[in-house]
């Protein structure tokens, strides 16, 4: 007890948010406390602050004290976290007046950023491509020339590009981790491998701010429509405060818990189905063609009885039509998707036969140069083994 006392520093670290509340205000809110021992285990650092408990103070006096309990460093991560999370909460005022950073402006990210305009919030967008965000400045959000400028201190910003790299590499750029800091909240909604998530996840935690996983399902017309339906897993403790912003963008929300990757093999699953339903129905109505029927009269009555569902009623029509261009998602990005898919089978030591037939319909199809075409696209590759003609349309549209 004498050496804890004697070795103390007299000093209490008392974080102050950028908006300068709570600790001086009239009322005490409550807010992380804990003191600096010079600690000999950590050479790294010069002090080890031990956390204290939670409380809160009027005019310099400690006014109130909440669950005291001694912590160490790793502790001070979730409760510094906490704290600025309880402090945005407790503010006055609109959420939707908190400026929300929005990165990654292509077929989805420009639909989903449209939406949170809608909905009343102000953005700050970044896209590699800066003139893609044009259609969003007219509408009145503030450009950003590097990602991390989307960034605010404490704040949300939201991710929707199009691999794990491209994430990897936004993340890591300077100044987007060390500006969202305490309490900032990363909801990353791109298609990743859980295993980038889960790393990410980490990074984040070591600057204390907290990464969700949000992977979506739905095409841009449905983001356009705030018809998305979102996956969603990570710390629990943010997941309260960024709900009225996945409601601004999708019409469910489905929480698969705290582990950051859970969400993403959820997102995988799905997309393996849709890409299987496809498969099945490319070769459904291509029997149908070579037996002398008409493919779009087969998908109707289909579609109208046993497969009412979205996922055959739209790509249905769409194979049944040759349809693929304009891309809603583009073969290449199917590809890496099954390629997420077959890494997490080979993780579990899964085989996946179906996957990997499906990687060799997309392969082909972009060596046929069809990378840019929908990935309902694959089914072409289904009529060319059957020796069945069609048109390719002159110009691909890229998305
Ligand atoms: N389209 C769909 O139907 C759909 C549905 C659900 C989920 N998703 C997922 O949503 C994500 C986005 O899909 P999308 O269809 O919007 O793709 P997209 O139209 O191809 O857009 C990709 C976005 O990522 C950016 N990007 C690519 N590489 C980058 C890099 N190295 N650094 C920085 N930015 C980079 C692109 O910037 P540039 O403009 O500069 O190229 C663009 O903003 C993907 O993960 C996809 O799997 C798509």
């Amino acid at each position: 007890m004498f050496f804890l006392l004697s070795t103390v520093f007299a000093c209490l670290h008392l974080p102050l948010g950028k908006q300068g509340f709570p600790i001086l205000s009239a009322r005490p809110h409550l807010a992380p406390f804990f003191v600096s021992v010079p600690c000999r285990a950590e050479p790294d650092t010069a002090h080890s602050p031990i956390f204290l408990g939670w409380g809160g103070l009027r005019r310099g006096k400690l006014a109130r004290i909440g669950k005291p309990c001694l912590g160490k460093r790793a502790e001070l991560e979730t409760v510094v976290s906490r704290w600025y999370l309880r402090c945005r909460d407790n503010r006055k005022g609109d959420s939707m007046s908190e400026m929300i950073g929005f990165i990654g402006l292509g077929n989805m990210g420009q639909a989903m950023a449209n939406s949170l305009l809608k909905a009343g919030y102000t953005l700050t967008v970044y896209n590699r491509t800066l003139s893609k965000a044009e259609a969003l400045t007219a509408k009145g959000a503030r450009l950003a020339h590097q990602p991390g400028e989307a960034v605010t201190k404490g704040g949300t910003v939201i991710s929707m590009v199009a691999n794990d790299q491209a994430l990897e590499e936004i993340v890591m750029s300077q100044g987007f981790l060390e500006r969202l800091g305490p309490g900032g909240i990363h909801l990353s909604m791109s298609t990743l491998s859980p295993e980038t998530s889960r790393k990410l996840a980490q990074l984040h935690a070591q600057h204390h701010s907290i990464y969700l996983a949000a992977p979506v399902f739905g095409r841009p017309e449905a983001a356009a429509t705030q018809k998305l339906w979102i996956c969603l897993s990570g710390p629990a403790i943010a997941k309260e405060r960024i709900q009225p912003v996945l409601n601004a963008l999708g019409q469910g929300i489905f929480d698969f818990g705290e582990d950051p990757g859970a969400a993403n093999i959820v997102k995988l699953c799905g997309n393996f189905l849709l890409l299987s339903a496809m498969e099945a129905m490319a070769e459904a109505l291509t029997l149908a063609e070579k037996s002398g029927l008409d493919r779009s009269a087969v998908i109707d009555m289909l579609t109208h009885t046993m497969f009412s569902a979205p996922v055959y009623q739209i790509y249905g029509k769409m194979i049944a039509e040759r349809r693929h261009t304009p891309a809603g998602f583009r073969q290449t990005l199917g590809l890496k998707d099954i390629n997420l898919v077959r890494d997490v089978a080979e993780h579990s030591t899964m085989p996946m036969p179906l996957a990997s037939l499906l990687h060799d319909r997309l392969l082909a199809g972009i060596a046929k140069g069809r990378g840019d075409m929908d990935w309902s696209a694959l089914s072409l590759d289904v009529l060319e083994n059957a020796g069945l003609e069609f048109q390719i349309p002159k110009t691909v549209t890229p998305s």
